[in-house]
């Protein structure tokens, strides 16, 4: 519009019509048409049109976080008496909302592998749900596979994409039904912004659009959707820097004494390493290592001894990060790390856009006993 280079931010949290019949014609299709901001605005609808087009959607939805996609998509998908199986190591809170879901007669799952699916598929089961990586332990599942076996057993299949980005990964041309995403990392990526988004086929996205987001109200905001516009623009030179940079940390790491375990899928020796080329394109900066330790208070002391990756959740922005899962976390958070299997030694880093050097310095540092504060 007037050839400006950034498009509008529509502020409107309504929008008005001439007559009621038009008003009633619209709000029956408020997925298409601008009605009320909680439905969708025109700012949002262009991110929701690029989203759609980099992971080859037919439609795609963003949500005002990548957990009010991730409950609005599996609550579309069942209802009290289903099933849903879980494959792998997935999010924290999305095992957290699957529990949660047992409140209303909704049972799970978790299976660690795709030969482990055929003995926990029940008769009420609906969906698949997993991540490739996986949650903290980066495991590699053969997407084409794992979304021909839920297809061969009438499951819809729902895929976390966050760790790749669509950029380095495509779910659906692998078979997969819905591709959901937290735009709060890689997408976004300057750490300003918390929004999700769920894409697939029409006559899937249409009913969520039009019943869950709706109701459950994680709207994003158009304000959140102009950052997007931002992030996706910059969004490949950042993934080619963190690629870089990650891929730099995870080979020292994996040389250090100090260090039992690298599980970064860009790694030779990672063992889903082969299948990951087949099927990405590229390598994002999250990975975990493992201390040589299982003394929560060792782990601790390596996070506390560095300086540069500062100690946080969430992950995919300039800025480099660290994570203990088994430290300090409170009861229900430390049950879902015992089930997705993820050490005690192990330590999350979100490499960011720092110089490698730095970076390896800090954490060469940190691994021979940390250093006092400055
Ligand atoms: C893999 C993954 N999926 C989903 C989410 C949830 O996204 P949000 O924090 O935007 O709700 C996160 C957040 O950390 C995540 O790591």
């Amino acid at each position: 519009m007037l050839g400006a280079v950034n498009p509008p931010v529509f502020e409107n949290s309504l929008f008005t019509f001439d007559t009621a019949g038009e008003l009633a014609e619209a709000v029956k299709d408020e997925d298409e048409r601008y009605v009320y901001w909680r439905g969708t605005n025109p700012t949002v609808d262009l991110v929701q049109r690029k989203l759609a087009a980099l992971e080859r959607a037919e439609r795609a939805k963003c949500f005002g976080s990548g957990m009010g996609a991730i409950s609005a998509t599996i609550s579309s998908l069942v209802s009290a008496g289903d099933h849903v199986l879980v494959l792998g190591a997935v999010y924290g809170p999305t095992t957290q909302f699957l529990r949660y879901l047992e409140k209303y007669g909704v049972t799970h799952t978790h299976v660690s592998s795709l030969a482990d699916l055929d003995s926990a598929i029940r008769s009420t089961t609906r969906a698949l749900y997993f991540e490739s990586p996986s949650y903290m332990r980066y495991e590699i599942f053969d997407i084409a596979a794992v979304s021909a076996w839920a297809r061969a057993h009438g499951l819809i299949s729902v895929m976390d994409n966050t760790w790749s980005t669509p950029l380095y990964q495509k779910p659906l041309t692998l078979g997969v039904d819905l591709v959901v995403h937290s735009l709060s990392k890689y997408i976004g990526g300057h750490s300003d912004l918390v929004g999700g988004v769920v894409a697939g086929a029409t006559e899937l996205i249409r009913p969520l659009a039009l019943t869950e987001y709706q109701l459950y109200g994680a709207a994003m905001s158009p304000h959140d959707a102009a950052k997007v516009i931002k992030g996706l623009r910059t969004l490949s030179v950042r993934m080619a820097a963190h690629q870089e940079r990650g891929l730099a940390v995870a080979r020292f790491l994996a040389g250090h004494p100090r260090v039992r375990a690298v599980n970064h899928p860009g790694l030779p020796g990672h063992p889903g390493h082969e299948q990951a080329l087949r099927q990405m394109s590229g390598f994002s900066s999250l990975f975990s290592l493992e201390l040589d330790t299982d003394s929560r208070a060792e782990v601790a002391a390596f996070v506390d001894g560095l300086r540069h990756f500062r100690v946080a959740v969430s992950w995919g922005g300039f800025e480099s990060l660290a994570v203990a899962p088994a430290v300090g976390a409170q009861e229900e958070r430390e049950s879902v790390r015992a089930t997705m299997g993820i050490p005690v030694g192990l330590v999350r880093l979100s490499v960011g856009l720092e110089p490698a050097d730095t970076l390896i310095a800090d954490l060469g540092v940190a691994l021979e006993g940390g250093r006092p504060l400055a």
